[in-house]
């Protein structure tokens, strides 16, 4: 073995550099980057050195691609379809799955559902390193979970873990959580950097080398990222995040990245005491179920994978006593609210120079897509005016820089999802309109430039 080397990396994003740096080069963050020991050995990914790139096999020679047999995965279901949903369809063989999310947000929770209904059919192995077997065990018995063929270790070496997974051959592996476990061949401490990042690291060698599914539970940090180590989401097949408000008792799973699917696919689930249940039709659980409309209020379609959501979005708007008013977002991206803003006075001869913007999406849900837009505005506009926008009206549309309303895809679908919930008004861009102006009941107002749509606003 040669001198161990070290590296630095980004806790933000996880580039890496050979010399420590005040600012990461690649996201910007400073003061971010830690100090990581790479072993020798670590040093070549294994995919490479199995492939013969350090010389010891055959040399790799360069193939036709349409002469190469794509590989089919297989997948198991989960047990449970939203999670198969957000997984692309269930848990590829071999995959490595990291679970993030605020400590008690049900990630242990979650996992053990799903890892006590694969067990009967896949020898299973749920390690612990937070609690004890005897929790872990009452926490089974208190959500009536089949134990069969699930079997338990509270060990946090990964050294020992993988002894005794190399000797008892489980199938699928849940690690909860990967900050609790460490490598004997690091100095470091315990849920250092370099411990949680090597530690995976051998988990997900493992995984490739063995064909053994893993689950790694990660706690985010408040700064967003699972322990500060945004490392770990480059060497896992897929990150899934398990968000939720903490006065709602619904959850939801996200594919942040996802090898063997699509990434912005949702899970939506239930808490109770029995346990995490699936909410297969989630369609209007992010409305704030007031009867009578509120000002600062509009409801949007938007679609997340492949479902359309009724999600209602909130605005306040107060004059500021700041020189430099506040524009907050939660659940939607800050610079896009900015932008909306910009777009609402240039366009829309609204003027909020003066004023704070809150703005939040209900449920605890984060809407990436820009048919959030429309809406936003015209929530915005509503709290402003202290007007409610008119009972069961929905929006959606995008919002472009110039003052008009693009078109978003699967228009139709979106109607249909609002006429089914018994909205009766929808204010959308021109071309996702039907010709007829209405739509199974449903009276549809097509608008091109934002001017047109803030006139149906109040
Ligand atoms: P837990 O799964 O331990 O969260 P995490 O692993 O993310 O830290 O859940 C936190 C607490 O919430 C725990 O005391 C169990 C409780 N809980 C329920 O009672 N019902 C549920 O459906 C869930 C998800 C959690
Ligand atoms: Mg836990």
């Amino acid at each position: 073995m040669g001198k161990a080397k070290t590296a630095y990396v980004c806790g933000e994003c996880g580039a890496e550099y050979s010399k420590w740096q005040g600012q990461c080069g690649e996201c910007g963050a400073w003061n971010a980057l830690s100090q990581v020991v790479l072993e020798p050995a670590a040093a070549a990914p294994a995919a490479a050195r199995r492939s013969g790139w350090a010389g010891k096999l055959d040399a790799p020679k360069i193939t036709a691609l349409k002469d190469v047999r794509s590989s089919e995965e297989v997948r198991v279901s989960t047990g449970i379809g939203e999670l198969d949903r957000v997984l692309g369809g269930g848990l590829v063989e071999g995959a490595v799955v990291l679970v993030g999310g605020d400590p008690g947000i049900g990630k242990s929770t979650l996992l053990l559902q799903a890892v006590a209904r694969m067990a009967a059919t896949l020898p299973s192995l749920y390690v612990t390193g937070e609690e004890s077997l005897a929790q872990v065990a009452g926490r089974a018995a208190r959500l009536d979970l089949p134990l069969d063929g699930l079997q338990a270790l509270a060990e946090t070496g990964v050294e020992a873990i993988l002894q005794h997974a190399a000797a008892a051959r489980p199938r699928l592996i849940v690690a909860d959580s990967v900050q609790t476990l460490w490598t004997e061949s690091l100095t470091a401490a315990p849920g250092s950097v370099s411990q949680v990042r090597e530690s995976a690291a051998r988990l997900v060698r493992y995984a490739k080398e063995t064909g053994t599914a893993v689950f790694l539970v990660g706690h985010v940090t408040k700064e967003g990222g699972i322990a500060g180590p945004r490392v770990l989401e480059h060497m896992v097949d897929a990150v899934l995040y398990f968000e939720g408000e903490s006065g709602s008792r619904f959850r939801v799973l996200r594919a942040f990245k996802n090898r063997f699917g699509a990434v912005n696919e949702l899970g939506v689930f239930a808490m109770g005491d029995k346990g995490l249940k699936e909410v297969p039709n989630p369609s209007a659980i992010f409305l704030s179920g007031g009867s009578t409309p509120q000002p600062g209020s509009c409801v949007m379609v938007t679609r997340e994978g492949t479902r359309p959501l009724l999600v209602e979005v909130q605005a306040l708007v107060d004059s500021s006593p700041l020189s430099n008013p506040r524009r907050v977002a939660v659940g939607l991206e800050q610079n896009r609210l900015a932008m909306l803003l910009a777009v609402l006075h240039r366009h829309g001869g609204i003027v909020v120079g003066d004023q704070d913007v809150f703005v939040n999406v209900v449920g605890g849900i984060r809407v990436q897509e820009t048919a959030a837009d429309l809406p936003v505005l015209l929530a915005v506009l509503s709290s402003l005016q202290d007007r409610p926008l008119p009972e069961k009206t929905v929006a959606f549309g995008e919002v472009g820089l110039s003052g008009e309303i693009r078109p978003v895809p699967n228009g139709e679908e979106r109607l249909r999802e609002a006429a089914t919930h018994g909205f009766r008004r929808a204010v959308v861009p021109k071309a996702n309109a039907p010709k007829s102006g209405s739509f199974k009941g449903l009276e549809v107002i097509a608008v091109e430039r934002l001017s047109q749509a803030l006139e149906h606003a109040g």
